[in-house]
């Protein structure tokens, strides 16, 4: 394996980089010290914790394919973070998977309450749109335009809240590989595939490269979500910061379910492989990208 396909690199970058998101949303979170304070707060502590900011490096790897400013990917990124990080508070809700731990810490909800966590969740989305909107992210409307359109699209019914739905209405249910394959990629790939296209979009290199990406993003976002169902059997709570073993006490619908450790191990690699082949119109210039799959398949948290 070359370097640029290890994934030991990607971990130390995503380290350094964890750094520069925090600043970059810690300008970005309000603060308050008026009576609303209390869900400012709760916004913090959940976007502000020790999450692996994956989908925004994706946004900062694949705008630098196409010579996108820092700021620019720093925004668009910090964008798809917030919308995960309300994702992440809600699953945790007790009418969703009932967890009490995230990023090392209490769920939003057992640190504030469950009034506070719904909120903090809806704060959270609706910044995500206030600051792609803004004119910081990009000079021309119209990008700004095609990236709310996408994120929208990605987050709502028809990708990340359409996904949970699935995955909470397959639970103890006998459902077949292809649906959980599709509430997969729903939940968790769209997200991953607007992180990979945004730097497309953000330097107008034209439909077909952001399709390709997107394209990339979904795959890779659905191997991401099954070496997540793997952590879930197999990983560290220490390392993933989350508990472990719940997924098949919930009676959740995941790869491990469906096609046994070792299945769905081979079905991430076989993913992974299938989102690469798509890179090879980017040539080079795609080998950072590259080395984040590797990263999302070798990942211990
Ligand atoms: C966890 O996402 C939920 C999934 C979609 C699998 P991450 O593994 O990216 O969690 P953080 O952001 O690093 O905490
Ligand atoms: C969550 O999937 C995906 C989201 C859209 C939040 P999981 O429920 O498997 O995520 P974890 O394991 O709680 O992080
Ligand atoms: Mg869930
Ligand atoms: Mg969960
Ligand atoms: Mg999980």
């Amino acid at each position: 394996m070359t370097d640029v396909l290890s994934a030991a690199p990607v971990r130390e970058a995503l380290a350094d980089f964890a750094e520069t998101m925090t600043e970059t949303l810690d300008s970005l979170l309000p603060v308050s010290d008026g009576p609303e304070g209390r869900l400012y707060e709760a916004m913090r502590y959940s976007a502000l914790g020790t999450g692996k900011f994956i989908r925004p490096y994706l946004v900062k790897t694949s705008g630098r394919m196409f010579e996108v400013s820092e700021t620019s990917c720093l925004r668009a990124g910090a964008a798809v973070e917030l919308i995960h990080t309300y994702s992440l508070i809600h699953d945790d809700l007790p009418a969703m998977d009932d967890d009490d731990m995230r990023r090392g810490r209490r769920s939003c909800h057992i640190a504030y309450d469950e009034a506070t966590a719904i909120l903090a969740g809806d704060a959270l989305l609706t910044l995500a749109f206030e600051v792609l909107a803004d004119e910081t992210t990009h000079p021309d409307a119209g990008v700004r335009s095609a990236l709310v359109t996408m994120l929208a699209a990605r987050a709502g019914g028809a990708g990340m809240v359409g996904g949970q739905m699935i995955d909470l209405v397959s639970e103890h249910v006998d459902v077949d590989a292809a649906l959980i394959a599709r509430l997969e990629t729903m939940k968790t790939g769209a997200l991953i595939s607007y992180s990979a296209a945004a730097g497309a979009v953000l330097g107008k290199a034209g439909d077909e490269a952001a399709n390709t990406l997107e394209t990339f993003g979904f795959e890779l976002g659905l191997a991401f979500q099954i070496t997540d169902d793997l952590l879930d059997v197999e990983g560290d709570e220490d390392d993933v910061g989350k508990k472990v073993g719940k997924d098949a006490e919930a009676g959740k619908a995941t790869f491990v379910s469906a096609l046994g450790v070792d299945g769905a191990r081979r079905e991430a690699r076989r993913l992974t492989d299938r989102a690469l082949s798509r890179l090879y119109v980017f040539g080079e210039q795609a080998d950072e990208l590259r080395a984040v799959a590797e990263f999302v398949l070798a990942r211990k948290n």
